[in-house]
């Protein structure tokens, strides 16, 4: 850890922390100079145009427009260099790096599941290299949890049948806290986390000390499933069956009957096995595959992944 942080703000431990302190202790600094500017004004005001005798009576108030036109100004240069400062900072938050480290998160009541692309797992703990761009992909088994990470600046939602994705550069190894930062019942507040950040040259060996092998690997667990749920009807070799085959689904481009074309992304293929009906292929009867809503966050992981792996049969 390299110091301790402020009464503001803890250690910053990210690529990110140091655009986002900056940023907050700009906003911070022009909030302080304007409110002991406001303050000291009206206390000299109150005590200079105080009333020296009961006969006296106000001289009328002539407009300034200099200082008319400075109040207007002034502030609206402040809340554009803000604006635009803080949307930058928001966009650089939001987009990772396509190469980054990627960890899926399955938040629950009350604790964390953390596994990584060797087929790793840990619980309440996280495991992650120094100085490589780290996405987490986040799932809830049950009600809205929050994935925070103060030292990183790191934070989002983790919502149930939904998957949501931050990420962060760890810039100093140590060990930090995540937090859960939503209410989510009784044992909300003992919802933690330990965050390590090992060397990179160290980090699969401290990872697979810390880690209990998967049963079964998401690739190998959606292709279990698909044999057992969907083989009937999306084929792995291309051939068309009463659905679109799985094979080159992934990243293409899918007309839907309303004209539409949409990505078949993760979130597609997630929107699919969950409710069907709400986007249905262009050519593929309407109404024809059930809902797997059953599955658990796992599991339709576990099919995403799957189906990533199947490319096209030429
Ligand atoms: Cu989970 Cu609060």
């Amino acid at each position: 850890m390299s110091d301790s942080g402020t009464i503001w703000l803890p250690e910053g431990a990210s690529s990110i922390a140091p655009e986002f302190d900056a940023l907050f202790y700009f906003v911070f600094w022009v909030s302080v100079v304007i409110f002991v500017g406001v303050v000291a004004t009206m206390l000299y005001f109150a005590y200079k145009y105080r009333r020296k005798n009961p006969s006296e009576r106000p001289e009328p108030v002539e407009e300034n427009t200099a200082v008319e036109v400075s109040w207007v100004v002034i502030p609206t240069i402040l809340v554009l260099i803000v604006f635009t400062w803080g949307f930058q900072t928001y966009v650089n938050m939001g987009t990772s790096s396509p190469e980054a480290y990627e960890i899926r998160v399955e938040g629950y009541q009350w604790g964390w599941d953390f596994e990584y692309p060797n087929g790793v797992e840990t619980v309440n703990e996280l495991h992650v290299p120094k100085d490589r761009p780290v996405r987490l992909t986040m799932t809830s088994q049950d009600v809205i949890h929050s994935f925070f990470i103060p030292a990183f600046r790191a934070h989002y939602s983790v919502l149930p049948n939904r998957r949501t994705t931050m990420w962060f550069e760890p810039t100093e190894e140590g060990t930090y806290t995540a937090y859960c930062n939503e209410y989510c019942g009784t044992q909300h507040a003992q919802m933690l986390a330990d965050v390590h950040v090992h060397p990179q040259d160290e980090f699969e060996d401290r990872l697979a000390e810390a880690g209990e092998p998967v049963d079964l690997p998401l690739p190998e667990l959606g292709a279990r499933l698909h044999e057992q749920r969907c083989q009937q009807c999306h084929s792995i070799d291309g051939s068309d069956g009463v659905g679109p085959t799985f094979a080159g689904l992934f990243g293409r481009d899918r007309p839907l009957q309303d004209g539409r074309t949409v990505e078949a992304d993760e979130d597609y293929i997630r929107n699919m096995i969950i409710a069907p009906t709400e986007m249905v292929v262009e050519g593929y009867p309407e109404g024809v595959m059930p809902s797997f809503a059953n599955l658990d966050e796992r599991e339709i992981e576990g099919l995403i992944e799957y189906i990533k792996t199947l490319d096209e049969e030429e």
